[in-house]
């Protein structure tokens, strides 16, 4: 860390950022709401709450369909967001930014467009160990479909993604790397650029899995060279039911539309339909305009910010609570990975995690608990499900002594 960099992280409010979520201001079973469900979904500032609400009272209206006044405010509202996220991801044009309904769905979009054109008996697609179910089923899907197959890049004890065994697999039959950034539920950083990098020696194309990075690392597209990128709007303090995702041009434009309907074309008749431009070809329908406007004021909230400071701040209650929580006898931290942000998975003995969730509902603590929709990765550690604690900026050290003084409780009921 350089000191520019410290001092930074220094100078971060986290109690006026606090200020600007509203729900944080909230009891829960009498007692202040400890929020560290980061990584399910991320708290709205009032800036995307309010941004919403104005579209509705003030603005709505169809898009890219209407030459009346609303329309067009409204249209240009939802691309001034689309404009938003392409400075955001550093995308070189707005033709690059597809909106979806979220990861699952961009994922979905790339497996089943790209895949069923470019995949056949015997090409292989890279997923890794650690994947979330939305990056695994789709490649399952058209695999299954294609005749393809699906390799898994293996991890270690620690969480991390094999290196050498990574490179060992890739060989010219592998087509599509499919890499989660952060892992939701180890909290691994994957060295996504270098694993793009080898990947494009060996001619195969790269989607990053975005959905936890967003909201913790700068993520520059152009810099990571990867060839996809799948994030949600929820997890970035924006609303639920908005995602994107960002492909290079000439790969979209090479891929067939993912459905079809009104916007993704440009003339249709019985004999011959013409499809749209970039983006709006893989578009179709009445997109989630209130969403996609929700999502550019939480980028506007974010740019506002310091967000560098901000993120130094994250890291360092991460490490923190990393310390914390390995201080409490029993508790075992499930992923330790050397790179690691935003959630913290542990096991108690002799505690289920589902107990482990509701005794700490009762403080007040909103942690999530299960499989994390990585039953692989559970099943990589031998466990069934873990507690997980994950933060956003907003959190801070005394809520993590909530949560310790919590878990306490806990191993003193079940003991
Ligand atoms: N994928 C989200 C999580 O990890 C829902 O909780």
């Amino acid at each position: 860390m350089n000191p520019n960099q410290k001092s930074k992280s220094e100078s971060f409010d986290v109690c006026q950022i606090r200020a600007d979520f509203p729900i944080l201001r909230q009891k829960v079973h009498g007692k202040p709401l400890v929020y560290l469900d980061n990584a399910a979904t991320a708290q709205k500032p009032s800036l995307v709450i309010d941004a919403i609400t104005r579209y509705y009272a003030e603005e709505n209206a169809n898009i890219h369909r209407g030459v009346h006044w609303l329309s067009e405010r409204a249209t240009i509202a939802y691309e001034a967001a689309r404009e938003k996220i392409r400075n955001f991801i550093n995308a070189t044009s707005v033709q690059e930014v597809i909106f979806t309904r979220g990861t699952t769905e961009s994922i979905n979009l790339v497996a089943s467009s790209w895949g069923a054109k470019n995949l056949r008996e015997g090409d292989e697609v890279l997923i890794s160990a650690m994947e979330h179910h939305s990056n695994i089923v789709p490649w399952q899907m058209i695999c299954q479909q294609t005749g393809a197959r699906l390799a898994i890049i293996p991890i270690n004890d620690r969480g991390e993604i094999q290196l050498d065994d990574y490179e060992q697999m890739l060989s010219p039959a592998v087509k599509l790397v499919s890499i989660v950034h952060i892992s939701n539920a180890l909290g691994t950083v994957n060295p996504v650029k270098q694993m793009t990098d080898l990947a494009h020696k060996h001619g195969a194309l790269v989607l990053v899995d975005g959905a936890q990075s967003v909201p913790h690392i700068k993520v520059d597209v152009q810099w990571l060279d990867c060839d996809f990128f799948a994030f949600s709007g929820h997890k970035l303090f924006g609303p639920t039911g908005i995602g994107v995702l960002y492909g290079r041009k000439e790969i979209l434009n090479g891929m067939a539309p993912y459905q079809g309907g009104g916007d993704m074309i440009r003339s249709v008749s019985f004999e011959k339909t013409l499809y749209n431009d970039l983006p709006y070809k893989f578009e179709a329908g009445t997109p989630h305009i209130a969403g996609g406007i929700g999502l550019g004021a939480a980028i506007d909230y974010l740019s506002a910010m310091d967000i560098k400071a901000a993120h130094l701040y994250e890291q360092d209650l991460l490490t923190y609570a990393i310390g914390s929580l390995k201080d409490i006898q029993g508790l075992t931290i499930v992923g330790d990975a050397a790179d690691h942000a935003g959630a913290i998975s542990f096991v108690l003995n002799g505690v289920h995690p589902h107990d482990i969730g509701t005794v700490l509902d009762q403080d007040g603590i909103a942690i999530r608990t299960g499989h994390h929709c990585c039953q692989p990765v559970m099943e990589r550690f031998g466990i069934s499900a873990t507690a997980r604690a994950s933060l956003a900026f907003y959190n801070t050290r005394e809520e993590i002594n909530v949560l310790t003084a919590g878990i306490h409780n806990v191993m003193e009921i079940f003991s």
